[in-house]
């Protein structure tokens, strides 16, 4: 039997959590934790995005601010803002919306940041603090990933584990988690990419399989084992004639013949998805405790 991971409400379930602990903090006379992001320009993916962030932060009692900038903008202008958010006692974490505009330099900019308001976990500081093993921001989506694996009861110890893809924001910090000296973790991981030659050869060989590729149905039944786990990070907009507005998403896998073989899978979309905003509140609540001189 196949057990589909429901992301939406597992999700639900945690902000109902952050909420409660939101409302202790303030009943015990701390101030809401104050989320900021930061958007440049109007991309379509972007907006709905930090529309669903903003959403979130109100369920759970946490403030939200959304700053725009246009696309024109300069980096020294961007740059400026970053220096005044980290200075901003008001604020306790910021995101800086990705993708920027060709003319800004992401990485320049992410590592402006303050480490300690970086609650996206994309500063080198977190990064390597992640690489470590020590207390830090874990990046969203993978830390979103890893809560569902410890909701589900689904054991990652001494298991074979293949990520597909190598980004900075999933495939990479997957693989560390994964690796890591505690639970969820102490799996055998590998990370396939664009330069694996046969990609199919790691993946029947997968207990838990997660896919971080962008390519809409890319995970074919006949590259996964009986009884996998499949997790699908993948949420590419794809047209569709039948949806009311004509788009659909996406994920990387070809759920309706692969579901069959797996013990657990994600759907697209209410699979991963709803997670990463969860963890991204559950950064922001960590750095309002910090900020206001509660132990982490
Ligand atoms: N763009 C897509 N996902 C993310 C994310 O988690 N954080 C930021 N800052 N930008 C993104």
């Amino acid at each position: 039997m196949t057990e589909i991971i429901d992301g939406k409400t597992t999700a639900k379930t945690i902000r109902a959590e952050i909420r409660e602990e939101v409302a202790a903090m303030k009943a015990a006379g701390f101030r809401a934790p104050h989320l900021v992001a930061v958007i440049v320009g109007h991309d379509g993916g972007s907006e709905a995005y930090v529309a669903s962030k903003a959403r979130a932060c109100g369920e759970c009692g946490i403030d939200s601010t959304v700053i725009r900038f246009d696309e024109t903008v300069t980096k020294e202008e961007l740059l400026a803002e970053v220096a005044r958010l980290n200075a901003d006692s008001s604020v306790d974490g910021f995101i800086v919306q990705l993708p920027l505009p060709a003319h800004i330099d992401a990485d320049e900019i992410i590592e402006a940041i303050d480490p300690r308001k970086d609650v996206d976990g994309f500063h080198p500081v977190n990064v390597g603090k992640m690489q470590l093993g020590l207390p830090c921001f874990l990046s969203a989506t993978p830390a979103g990933i890893v809560e569902l694996l410890s909701r589900y009861g689904i054991k990652t110890r001494g298991k074979n584990c293949v990520v597909l893809g190598r980004s900075n924001i999933v495939g990479r910090p997957m693989a560390s988690l994964l690796m890591r000296k505690e639970e969820p973790g102490n799996a055998t991981v590998t990370v396939c990419h664009s330069a694996t030659p046969d990609i199919a050869d790691h993946t029947r060989r997968a207990d838990i399989l997660i896919s971080a590729i962008g390519i809409p149905g890319f995970v074919k039944a006949d590259m996964v084992k009986d009884g996998a786990v499949v997790i699908d990070v993948g949420t590419t907009r794809v047209p569709d004639p039948l949806a009311p507005n004509g788009s659909r998403l996406r994920g990387d896998v070809d759920f309706e013949n692969v579901a069959p073989k797996c013990s657990y899978i994600t759907p697209v979309p209410g699979g991963v998805g709803p997670m990463t905003i969860v963890s991204l509140l559950q950064n922001t609540l960590k750095a309002a405790k910090a900020n206001q001189g509660h132990r982490l």
